[in-house]
C-alpha cells in the first residue's frame, strides 16, 4: 500500500513538470486580520502573514496552516521537544507551540546535571516555566528524566566508597531524594515521568554497565539477590510513585524500533519487573531514526510487543518520546547533504507512513502520543550529532518554521502535489 501512494506521487511529480495543476480547494487562505496599529501589538500579530508566499510554503503558526494536534484530536497527543525560553509569549516560536502541539517535553532543562548540580542545590526555574506553561496551556507534559547515565551530576557517583566512588547507600539516598524531591515539587503538573532513561545495552546483553558509561549496576547491584541487577530502575519506580501516584511512570530507550536483539532484552526485562509489581505505565521508544532505518513494519512490531504488556498493567502504554528522522544514514560523516525533490520525496513518503502506522497504533489503544524532538530543522540536536556543525533537516518546520511537504504528506495527501509545485 505504501509503495503505492510513493509511486502516485512520483508520477504526479513528473506530471507537474510538464502541466500546471490548479490548486485544490481544501486550504483557502483566510484574511489575515492583521491591524496596523503599533499599539497593538498582541502576540498574534507578530506571526509572519506575507501575502506574496505562496499558500503551500506557510509558516507553521500562519492561520492558514492547520494543527497537527487538532489533526490528531481525540486519537494521540502531538508534541515536541521545547526549552524554557520558548515558552514567553514574545518569543517567535510560542505562536507555534500552542498551534501545533498539545505534549510537551524540555529538551534539556529537567536533567539531573541541570536541576542538582550540587548537594543540597535545586534549580527549577525552568521547571516552573514548564510548569505554568503547562497550567496555562492544558498541554500534557514529560518529565524528563529522573534516571540516566548522561547528563548526571559527577557528584552522585562520589562518595566514601572504593576510589572515592558512592557507596551503594549513598547512591540509592541520593537518587531517592531527588526523585522525591522533583516528583513532589512537580505532582498534578507533570502528567508523565521518563523514570528512567537508556538503562539498556546496544550489544543486547541487557542492562548498560560500566563500559558503556553507566556506574549504576555497579554501585546498587542485585539488592535483592534475585540475580539480576534491576534494582535501581525498580528502586526508581517505588520512588515515583510513591511521590505522585497520578504520574505516568515510563521506561524510555532508543533503537527498540530496529534493533530487535536490544528489544528482545528490554521486553523480557520490562515483563520481569512488571511481574513482580513494579509499577511501570509504559514505555518511551526514543525514534531517533532516519530515512532509510528502520522499516516501518519493524517499528511497528516493536510498539505490538511491548504494547501486549499490557497483559500484566492495563494502563501499560506506548510512547514515541523523541522522533526525528535524520536525512543522513548513520555513519555518514558528511556536512551537507542536497534536499532536492527526490528527498523531500522520500522524507514526505516516510513521516506519512510512520504517522499512519502511529495512528493506527494509537485507535488500537497501544499508544498515547508522539514527541518529535524539536520543533524546526535549525533547532534540531541533530545538526551537531553525531557530527559535529552538520546540516540535518529531521524535522516537519524547515529553518525559517514553514511547513515541510512532510507535514502536508501527514495532514492532508491530496494537496502534496500542489505543495512540492511550489516547494520546487
Ligand atoms: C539531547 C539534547 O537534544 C541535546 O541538546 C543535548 O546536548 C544532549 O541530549 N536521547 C535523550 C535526550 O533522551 O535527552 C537527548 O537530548 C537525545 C537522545
Amino acid at each position: 500500500m505504501k509503495k503505492h501512494w510513493i509511486f502516485a506521487l512520483f508520477l504526479t511529480l513528473l506530471l507537474l513538470s510538464s502541466c500546471a495543476l490548479s490548486r485544490p480547494d481544501t486550504i483557502q487562505p483566510q484574511s489575515s486580520g492583521a491591524s496596523d496599529s503599533d499599539s497593538d501589538t498582541d502576540a498574534a500579530q507578530q506571526i509572519p502573514e506575507d501575502a506574496a508566499q505562496p499558500l503551500y510554503r506557510l509558516h507553521a503558526a500562519d492561520q492558514r496552516i492547520p494543527s497537527l494536534a487538532e489533526h490528531f484530536d481525540g486519537v494521540m497527543k502531538i508534541g515536541a521537544a521545547v526549552n524554557a525560553w520558548q515558552l514567553s509569549e514574545n518569543a517567535d516560536i510560542y505562536q507555534v507551540l500552542t498551534k501545533q502541539y498539545n505534549a510537551f517535553v524540555l529538551e534539556n532543562e529537567m536533567k539531573p546535571e541541570r536541576v542538582n548540580p550540587a548537594p543540597g542545590v535545586y534549580r527549577l526555574d525552568a521547571g516552573d516555566t514548564f510548569a505554568q506553561f503547562g497550567e496555562e496551556t492544558g498541554a500534557v507534559l514529560r518529565g524528563h528524566t529522573l534516571v540516566w547515565h548522561s547528563q548526571v551530576p559527577a557528584w552522585w557517583f562520589e562518595g566514601s566508597g572504593e576510589d572515592g566512588r558512592a557507596t551503594q547507600e549513598e547512591l540509592l539516598t541520593r537518587m531517592e531524594e531527588y526523585i522525591t524531591t522533583l516528583v513532589t515539587h512537580y505532582r498534578g503538573k507533570i502528567d508523565t515521568w521518563d523514570v528512567v532513561n537508556e538503562a539498556f545495552s546496544d550489544n543486547g546483553s541487557g542492562l548498560r554497565g560500566a563500559d558503556e558509561n553507566s556506574l549504576w549496576t555497579s554501585i546498587i547491584g542485585d539488592l535483592d539477590g534475585d540475580g539480576s541487577e534491576t534494582d535501581y530502575i525498580e528502586q526508581a519506580f517505588y520512588f515515583a510513585r510513591a511521590a505522585d501516584p497520578e504520574a505516568q511512570l515510563i521506561l524510555n530507550d532508543y533503537n527498540l524500533e530496529g534493533d530487535p536483539v536490544k528489544l528482545e532484552a528490554f521486553y523480557q526485562t520490562v515483563k520481569a519487573m512488571l511481574e513482580k509489581g513494579v509499577p511501570i505505565d509504559g514505555v518511551g521508544i526514543q525514534g531517533h531514526i532516519n530515512l532509510g532505518w528502520p522499516s516501518v513494519e519493524s517499528f511497528e512490531a516493536a510498539i505490538e510487543k511491548l504494547a501486549s504488556l499490557k497483559e500484566y498493567n492495563p494502563d501499560f502504554v506506548v510512547q514515541i518520546t523523541e522522533l526525528d528522522v535524520s536525512i543522513f544514514e548513520w555513519g555518514d560523516e558528511s556536512l551537507e547533504k542536497e534536499t532536492d525533490l527526490i528527498l523531500q520525496t522520500q522524507f514526505a513518503a516516510r513521516y506519512a507512513d510512520l504517522f499512519d502506522m502511529f495512528a493506527r497504533q494509537a485507535e488500537k489503544g497501544n499508544l498515547d502520543m508522539v514527541l518529535t524532538w524539536g520543533v524546526y530543522d535549525g533547532g534540531s540536536w541533530l545538526n551537531n550529532y553525531p557530527v559535529e556543525g552538520r546540516t540535518n533537516a529531521p524535522l516537519l518546520f524547515d529553518r525559517d518554521m514553514k511547513a515541510k511537504p512532510a507535514f502536508w504528506a501527514i495532514i492532508d495527501r491530496e494537496v502534496l502535489p500542489a505543495v512540492f509545485e511550489e516547494w520546487r
